[in-house]
């Protein structure tokens, strides 16, 4: 796995200073930066049903965008003109780029987004635009020059192409030219634009989410109404002889406002419903799960042997606590109640994506259990079996 240098760069300065706050240009980090993934590699992720491409061209007249899978001959057919092509979700294909996300774990899980990979010839970039996500923009390969700031927002005007999202106007505060192993960081809402500089220029960009309070709210009420019944309604048996019947009166209006507030403010349920929401895989309609399921059986032997588990890097691991002995474990959308030994695994695999379990410590029962039902779910295999294939 590609680490940093221990005296890098140091997370909680990173946090107080820069996180959400103002762009961070890091120098090469890591102790040996080598690019994961060849471009040869990534144009043919961008064939495959299934993953998300986009390949954008600057003809003389503007910039055209290109939704994937893309076919093969389409490379082959590019112009002289500058180009680059963006795959999305690369770390669910390919684990050397899903190791990028490493050193930025000091960030919770839930906040990931994915990997984008992108490739450029020279010139190529996707235009002055700004995201609503915090990134780390790793330079892979090549070089690029990226020009930031200023802030912007709903009411900044853009160009008018729905798809692109351009800015109309575009003056950067701040403009570096990275090389191989540098990283950029890019607060949600700042312009940027990068334009490769030579040909060959590979960019990770590991992007973070923030739901918008709007999204929150419509998940979390249609999850609140679909357990609601017809005959759960309003109900006035202490009702008064009322004067003007034109009002709706302050104690009516405190009754309804409690009936939402009551359903909605319920902090728990809250937060079975978010570990959920917030652990259901980008692509949902993937299926990971294992051709033939693994037994109970071949778990003890596995395992008795010393076998190592990884998870799978498409699959979403998170926990929330239940009291001091017990936590709900949340993989992929699904939820699992642990105590004990399950507990401590759950909390190890949460905190690892790999697990060297030696013979005997994990004990038979509850802990095993779990482990035969993260296989079946396809999040989670002993590094001896086969490779996920989607
Ligand atoms: C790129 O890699 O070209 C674009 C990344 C970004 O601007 O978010
Ligand atoms: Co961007």
């Amino acid at each position: 796995m590609q680490r940093f240098r221990p005296d890098a760069f140091d997370p909680a300065l990173f946090l107080r200073d820069h996180w959400q706050k103002k762009p961070l240009l890091i120098r090469n980090p890591w102790a040996d930066w080598a690019n994961p993934l060849e471009p040869s590699e990534l144009a043919g992720l961008a064939c495959e049903e299934g993953v998300e491409a986009r390949l954008i061209e600057h003809t003389p007249a503007r910039l055209t965008l290109e939704q994937g899978p893309l076919p093969e001959e389409r490379f082959a057919a590019l112009g002289a003109h500058p180009w680059t092509l963006l795959v999305q979700a690369v770390d669910h294909q390919v684990p050397d780029v899903a190791a990028l996300i490493g050193p930025f774990r000091f960030i919770p899980d839930w906040r990931i987004d994915d990997v984008m990979v992108s490739y450029a010839v020279d010139g190529g970039g996707v235009g002055p635009h700004f995201d609503q996500y915090d990134v780390f923009l790793i330079q892979g390969l090549g070089r690029r020059r990226w020009r930031v700031g200023p802030v912007c927002d709903d009411t900044t005007p853009l160009l008018p192409n729905e798809e692109l999202r351009l800015l109309a106007g575009f003056e950067a505060s701040d403009e570096w030219v990275l090389e191989p192993g540098d990283i950029l960081y890019v607060p949600p809402g700042f312009a940027h634009d990068g334009v490769a500089v030579g040909d060959d220029c590979m960019t990770y960009s590991v992007g973070f989410r923030a739901p918008a309070r709007g999204e929150l709210i419509e998940g979390w009420a249609d999850h609140v109404v679909d357990g609601l019944t017809q005959d759960d309604r309003y109900a006035d048996p202490d009702l008064q002889p009322q004067t003007n019947p034109g009002e709706i009166t302050p104690e009516a209006l405190d009754r309804l406002h409690a009936m939402v507030m009551q359903a909605l403010g319920d902090r728990d349920a809250f937060a079975r419903w978010w570990g959920k929401n917030s652990s259901t895989p980008k692509y949902p309609d993937t299926d990971w799960a294992p051709e033939t399921s693994i037994t109970p059986d071949e778990v003890d032997e596995l395992l008795a042997e010393g076998t190592p588990l990884c998870r799978n890097a498409a699959s979403r691991f998170a926990f929330i606590r239940q009291g001091e002995n017990a936590v709900l474990l949340f993989v992929d959308g699904q939820s699992y109640p642990c105590t004990g030994p399950a507990m401590a695994l759950a909390m190890e695999i949460c905190a690892q994506d790999r697990l060297e379990p030696a013979p005997g410590q994990i004990p038979p029962g509850p802990a095993r259990a779990l482990i035969t039902a993260l296989i079946n779910l396809g999040a989670l295999a002993f590094e001896a079996g086969e490779d996920w294939e989607d």
